[in-house]
């Protein structure tokens, strides 16, 4: 289709040093390749101070056209995607582009039915099944503005969230199915409703025929909805700087915030990387591992591969269930070509042994990729080793929510590799490396913060409603740049290794968590008078959570007591921010000005305890003390 597929590393070094030399050319040349139903005016208008970023301006586009009707002459029966269900006796289904295309339109049509319009905010909370995808794509065809909210985040989460985006219209179901469990997603929907006036529509997804609560005139059957509308529904025009879709994430502070992307940025950006870094051609089949609810899904389940006419497994269920064989049972039914995963699964595959890998057929796979956290060397050549068997390359992806999609990587097969290394920027990328004074560290053989100097097509272009918190998180840390938050080495052949988080934000099992989240979870229990929360390393997580807690009083059954917090930060946030270790400690490390010394909690945490460094600045130091003699071992 495109003919922007990079075919050897030569040509990417030619194409990384066009698109930097002239950036504009470089991404109008790819952008030419799509539907637009007018043509832009302007490439790029840009600063990094307010920031104020714009792509392709003047140009008119839908991104569904582009992900479905400009298929539909010549691949509208290419399957699009192939859905495994979680129990793996349940039947397969597959819907080719022209299915999809035809759902699309008709579930648009039953969210225009019920109001919807271009710009409102539709708030999506489905288990990983086709209609999810469907939801999000009916949304983009009439303009409104999606906002994913994961499967496993809690009502309260799923209020903020809601409140935040002042969405008009839900789209869930009645419930999911993960490994042997049910997870309740209408009623815990109901549950945050009651916070959420603004809501006046929700449609609901028959997905375990369980009874549901069903308000009149506030709740619709899917299914009953779509008998009602037609067939047809034209590609509702939008701007290039028109939102497509908000997705909220954890940072430095408490609350969490909504990432804003744009319709044509994003689109160009994740169809380019998708094609590029996997090196994706018919017929082959990708399978990206994860949950619609994390931006990897959004440009890799949905856009990205759509996008690209490729063909994709979307898979319901959990790597673990039936068996830790699951996912390799997977590739050898659909023969699946690349297989795009999370270092944290890896890990916890490789630790239930090689006899769920040894029987199964895996010669279909061609590629292998990793994403969302730093993968180990040990689970690198695992991956390598017993999934690839020693033949298939493995693209290390880094990116974030921020960027939309991936920014530094190798492209399969055609940059030589290193274990633990994101290895190099992708054409139109412009990473760099800051020290502590705020300047760039020029050469190789070295290590800073990572930020970006130059704007690309599928960036960030505001958080949800307040774009003072956007500039301050992303733009004024260092003049002129976009600050990712990860610290960065540069080795001696000027490869990226990506070192981790260099801000209150942990990364367990590859999900971002921000540590004053959890902290003002805990602190909603009654009983907590204050806690701290930090990361600290976890073979199978990559990083675990680990709380101190000062309670009011001794409590008089400990383990209770740390029950009942864990169950209150499910309550608030959802299983996944639950502390692997709560220490009840008497104080934390205060400066004289209040601040509490992290760095120290970090280092006791790790059990690095011969280390905590200088404790005299600290008002009490022999908290210290009593902190290193309780730590969890
Ligand atoms: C953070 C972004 C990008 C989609 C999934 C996560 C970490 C991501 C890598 C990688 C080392 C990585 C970074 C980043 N991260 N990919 N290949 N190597 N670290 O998206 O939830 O927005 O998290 O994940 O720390 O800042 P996210």
């Amino acid at each position: 289709m495109s003919s922007f597929k990079i075919s050897s590393f030569e040509e990417y070094q030619q194409v990384y040093k066009k698109s930097v030399d002239d950036p504009e050319g470089f991404w109008a040349d790819i952008a030419g390749t799509f539907r637009w139903q007018q043509k832009w005016d302007k490439v790029l208008d840009w600063n990094f101070t307010e920031p104020n970023v714009k792509w392709f301006t003047g140009g008119k586009l839908n991104i569904t056209e582009n992900c479905l009707d400009r298929h539909l002459e010549k691949n509208g029966n290419t399957v699009a995607y192939i859905w495994e269900p979680n129990n793996p006796n349940d039947q397969t289904i597959k819907y080719t582009y022209r299915e999809l295309y035809e759902k699309v339109c008709r579930f648009a049509n039953v969210l225009k039915k019920h109001g919807a319009r271009k710009g409102d905010r539709v708030c999506i909370y489905m288990p990983m099944i086709p209609e999810l995808a469907i939801a999000v794509l009916a949304c983009a065809r009439i303009g409104a503005i999606h906002s994913v909210v994961f499967g496993g985040f809690s009502a309260h989460s799923i209020a903020d969230r809601i409140q935040d985006a002042q969405a008009s219209l839900v789209i869930t179901a009645d419930g999911g199915v993960r490994g042997n469990k049910e997870i309740p997603l209408k009623s815990v929907m109901d549950d945050a409703l009651e916070l959420c006036p603004t809501v006046k529509k929700v449609i609901v997804y028959t997905k375990i025929k369980t009874p549901a609560y069903m308000q009149r005139g506030r709740d619709y059957w899917w299914d009953e909805e779509l008998a009602t509308v037609g067939a047809d529904c034209p590609a509702e025009p939008m701007d290039s700087e028109d939102t497509l879709f908000v997705l909220y994430t954890s940072g430095s502070t408490g609350k969490p915030k909504g990432v804003l992307h744009t319709c044509g940025g994003y689109m160009v950006f994740a169809q380019y990387t998708f094609e590029n870094v996997f090196q994706y051609s018919q017929p082959e089949i990708f399978f990206c591992t994860a949950d619609i609810g994390w931006i990897t899904g959004h440009s890799y389940i949905v856009y990205g591969p759509l996008l690209t006419g490729a063909t994709s497994v979307m898979f319901e269920g959990i790597p673990t269930w039936p068996d830790p064989g699951r996912f390799w049972d997977i590739v050898q039914k659909h023969r699946v070509t690349t297989l795009y995963t999370a270092p944290t699964a890896i890990r916890s595959l490789m630790a239930s042994g090689l006899k769920h890998v040894e029987k199964k057929d895996l010669s279909s796979l061609t590629k292998l990729g990793s994403v969302g956290e730093p993968i180990n060397e040990e689970a690198w050549h695992w991956f390598h080793d017993h999934i690839g068997k020693g033949n298939c390359p493995i693209v290390d992806t880094w990116w974030q929510t921020e960027t939309g999609g991936i920014m530094i990587s190798p492209i399969a097969g055609i940059t030589p590799t290193k274990p633990g290394y994101a290895t190099l920027p992708l054409p139109g990328i412009q990473p760099c490396l800051i020290d502590e004074k705020g300047q760039e560290i020029e050469g190789n053989g070295v290590s800073g913060n990572l930020c970006i100097k130059f704007p690309w097509p599928g960036m960030i272009r505001t958080t949800y409603g307040d774009h003072e918190r956007c500039r301050k998180t992303y733009f004024s840390t260092y003049k002129n740049m976009y600050f990712t938050g990860d610290g960065c080495l540069r080795d001696d052949d000027g490869y990226y290794r990506i070192t981790g988080r260099v801000d209150d934000v942990i990364n367990v099992s590859g999900h971002r968590i921000g540590t004053a989240e959890v902290e003002n979870a805990i602190n909603m229990h009654t009983g907590v008078v204050e806690s701290a929360v930090v990361g600290y390393p976890h073979d199978i997580k990559g990083q675990g959570i680990y709380a101190y807690v000062i309670t009011e009083k001794t409590p008089s059954d400990a383990n209770l007591m740390k029950q009942d917090i864990l169950m209150t930060v499910s309550r608030i946030i959802g299983p996944i921010a639950k502390p692997d270790k709560i220490q009840f400690v008497s104080g934390l490390p205060k400066t004289r000005s209040g601040k509490i010394m992290r760095r120290i909690l970090r280092k006791v945490a790790e059990g690095d305890l011969a280390n905590v460094g200088d404790t005299s600045t600290l008002l009490d130091p022999a908290i210290v003390d009593e902190i290193k003699a309780g730590v969890i071992a």
